[in-house]
């Protein structure tokens, strides 16, 4: 099934509902446990579901008009190169929308400081969507927006929301029951920092990466199993405030991600001989019974997870943190 198949299924575009603009923001997201590996490629539906806390007001602000000639894309007010891979991503999602001779101005904002590690294509897609519905007045529910979302980036589909967000993976082949939902909960004194290594493009992609680990990795065999109950562990620890209990199923399911990709073959390898050493100063911190736990997505900066009564002792620690307050 392909994605424009999908699209047609849940929308209906009609020249005469198109407004003068469409403006959304979205948030971006961490996974505490990881969507890595796709049964579909196409539609981005996942092997497994995965959960993730959204970062609040750091995120992505896109305002979406119609133009004349061609796609006009802009991020952070810097018009970017229509041949770039940026722009062609977007402008083939935005195919899947597009009306005959029709093209659209897309303008960008990211909310998260330039540097920060954490500007993803996931708030991206998430706010593009949500500006779609906005222009073009789609008549559609939070779950078909969620499905929108993930056929531009999977883990886009958890960035609809804020606070604690699962993302189930569903069975249907056509992927309608693959969508992302809010969970109930908050957790005020919940947070993430930051810790920057390097603002250098990553080697591999995370698409890349995870294709090449679900083609060759054996220990992949393991991940759903593993998945499987670090999702019940989380969703305990969260419902109880547990926060021993979610950091550490957070920070094993992200080394569990990052094993398989050791596996791999060719070996893909993110991490820098720094990254290793933040592992250990968590690891130190603990020892001395801070409570600080760490996740890693695809790239060499760690995130830090711990309560706000621990910030002082992790500044000390960590000099150059970057820390987030995801539930405000
Ligand atoms: C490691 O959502 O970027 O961040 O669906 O191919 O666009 P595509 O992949 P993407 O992968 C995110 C991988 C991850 C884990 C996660 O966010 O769950």
């Amino acid at each position: 099934m392909t994605r424009a198949e999908i699209v047609k299924k849940l929308v209906h575009i009609e020249e005469r509902s198109i407004r003068p603009q469409g403006k959304a923001f979205a948030p971006a997201n961490i996974a505490l446990c990881k969507y890595w590996g796709k049964r579909d490629k196409e539609l981005n539906l996942p092997i497994t579901s995965s959960l993730s806390v959204s970062l609040g007001a750091l995120g992505t602000e896109t305002v979406l008009s119609l133009t004349e000639e061609q796609d006009i894309i802009t991020l952070n007010g810097q018009r970017v190169d229509g041949a770039g891979s940026f722009a062609r991503r977007l402008t083939e999602f935005l195919d899947l929308f597009r009306l005959p001779g029709r093209f659209f101005q897309v303008e960008t904002i990211n909310t998260i400081p330039t540097g920060a590690g954490l500007a993803s294509s996931a708030s991206g897609f998430a706010a593009l969507v949500c500006a779609l519905r906005e222009l073009l007045q789609l008549n559609i529910d939070s779950k078909s927006l969620s499905i929108l979302a993930r056929l531009g980036s999977g883990s886009a589909c958890r960035s609809l929301y804020n606070g604690f967000v699962e993302w189930r993976a569903g069975e249907l082949t056509d992927g309608m029951d693959s969508y992302a939902e809010p969970l109930p909960d908050s957790w005020p004194e919940m947070r993430l920092g930051v810790v920057m290594l390097t603002e250098k493009e990553k080697p591999h992609s995370s698409r890349d990466a995870m294709n090449r680990t679900t083609e060759t990795s054996l220990l992949y065999k393991q991940w759903p199993g593993k998945v499987e109950k670090d999702l019940l562990a989380l969703k305990t620890a969260i419902r109880e405030k547990d926060f021993a209990l979610l950091g550490k199923t957070a920070e094993s399911n992200a080394l569990a991600m990052h094993a398989t990709m050791l596996d791999a073959w060719p070996p893909v390898l993110y991490w820098l001989p720094e990254t290793i050493a933040i592992f250990k100063h968590v690891w130190e911190l603990r020892e001395q019974n801070v409570e600080v736990y760490f996740t890693i997505d695809a790239g060499p900066n760690v995130k830090l997870l711990f309560l706000q009564s621990e910030i002082k002792r992790i500044e000390k620690v960590f000099k150059n943190v970057y820390i987030i307050a995801p539930f405000g």
